[in-house]
């Protein structure tokens, strides 16, 4: 963990400098958005969101009012053949969306302001231009990388013809989380995201920020996407990987790349831990050494599996029960097999918020602020019953509490997801699925 957040710290520098050979040398992107302030609860308005990139497309009407946001969204399946199709067939798929979703609450006729939240990897041009460096997670477009974010979803909308939109920003989905979070709580200046991928972003100083070559005027700080899924594509995190890591990555979409996410995000954790049940079934070591044949398909142990088996307890383990069944292990299945299970469940996430808190520290102690509140989201750690709580618990050890002026600096994270789904909590912000 010590290599880990040195190698972090270090390539968070260089790729911050204004030395292009030293930007060669780091795995991170650490691209500024352009975004130079964050909110404090006087956006008033409608505004439509659009949310690409996960495991699933959401459109959403947000009405902010008095510090308070109502929301409604609609959630909108991308098939796997568009996601690997031409990229005007995905955003083909976006307007067609915004098409329907407009129609449903009856405002066809209205044109609002609309945020784009792309959860991919860009070159920011400005807050409305943003380039695609890449495709990633389950999305391979043979095009669209190079070109204009929002040119793209532009001109499918202007193909349809019959929707109107002002599209002012797009963001990543890590800025997002920076900026929703700091619209409810203003010590928040960072966002990360334990999604399908995962990510994070923070506000910086311009004067840290050497490589920003516009003027150094006010607000003096921008928000930076890191893009710390691709951390450690340089090798420089080889010395953490376990044969499973390196299995994953070799059957994965973007083969070489995206080291860092692969280690512990929603797209790989369940093909991580059925690896490893894997390795101990062929050893006769679990299940009989049988059910192999389901145990041994890629995609057969989802994320979501090992959120359900973290809830049981030693009491009840009813939950790791079903998840036998739905492997068609129950037959062949023991008590002890069920313990390891649980065991090797904790394990994984252990190690994700292990890695996660400890990335976070450098964050938070290289901004040297007093208070520091972490904004986070994604399905993995929404849904997960002890990820906020470990990652919080790893981020207070590799961060203790310290005096600064009297005043106690203590990181904390802020659950957006569960602000999100929970009315009670201060009522901010509601989403109606
Ligand atoms: C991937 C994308 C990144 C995104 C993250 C979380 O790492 O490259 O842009 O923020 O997933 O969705």
């Amino acid at each position: 963990m010590s290599r880990l957040m040195a190698t972090m710290d270090t390539e968070m520098t260089q790729g911050l400098s204004d030395d292009p050979e030293e930007r060669r040398k780091t795995s991170l992107q650490m691209a500024p958005s352009y975004i130079r302030s964050l909110l404090d609860g006087t956006e008033d308005g409608d505004f439509l969101a659009l949310d690409l990139g996960g495991t699933n497309f959401r459109v959403l009407l947000c009405k902010m009012c008095s510090g308070k946001c109502r929301s409604i969204s609609r959630k909108y399946n991308l098939s796997p053949e568009t996601r690997s199709g031409p990229a005007a067939g995905v955003f083909d798929h976006v307007a067609e969306s915004i098409y329907m979703f407009l129609k449903e609450e009856n405002m066809l006729d209205q044109k609002l302001p609309l945020g784009f939240s792309f959860s991919f990897p860009m070159e920011p041009l400005s807050v409305r231009r943003a380039v695609l460096t890449t495709w990633t997670k389950t999305f391979s477009c043979p095009d669209g990388v190079g070109e204009d974010v929002v040119d793209m979803l532009e001109s499918a909308i202007s193909r349809r013809g019959d929707i109107q939109v002002d599209v002012v920003v797009v963001l990543n989905d890590a800025t997002g989380t920076l900026l929703a979070g700091s619209y409810v709580d203003h010590t928040c200046h960072i966002g990360a995201i334990m999604g399908t991928g995962s990510n994070m972003a923070y506000l910086e100083k311009l004067t840290n920020v050497k490589k920003w070559d516009q003027d150094f005027d006010e607000p003096s700080q921008v928000a930076i996407d890191v893009e710390w899924g691709a951390f450690g594509d340089n090798g420089s995190l080889d010395f953490l990987k376990t044969d499973f890591d390196r299995a994953i990555d070799a059957h994965s979409h973007h083969h070489g790349s995206f080291t860092f996410e692969k280690l512990f995000s929603g797209h790989y954790v369940g093909d991580l831990l059925r690896l490893i049940l894997v390795h101990l079934t062929e050893r006769g070591l679990m299940f009989q050494g049988r059910g192999l044949d389901k145990l041994g398909v890629w995609g057969s142990f989802k994320a979501n599996y090992i959120s359900d088996i973290e809830k049981d307890t030693d009491k009840n383990v009813t939950r790791t029960w079903r998840v036998l069944e739905a492997l068609g292990l129950t037959c062949v299945a023991s008590d002890d097999d069920v313990a390891i299970l649980r065991y090797l469940a904790s394990a994984v996430s252990i190690r994700a918020a292990q890695i996660v808190g400890a990335c976070l520290s450098v964050v938070t102690r290289r901004s040297k602020r007093t208070r520091s509140t972490v904004a986070m989201d994604g399905s993995h750690y929404r849904y997960h019953p002890k990820l906020q709580h470990m990652i919080s618990a790893w981020l207070a050890h590799y961060v203790p509490q310290t005096t600064v002026n009297n005043l106690t600096c203590s990181p904390s994270v802020l659950p957006l997801g569960s602000l999100n789904r929970d009315r009670a909590y201060r009522g901010i912000i509601v989403d109606h699925f």
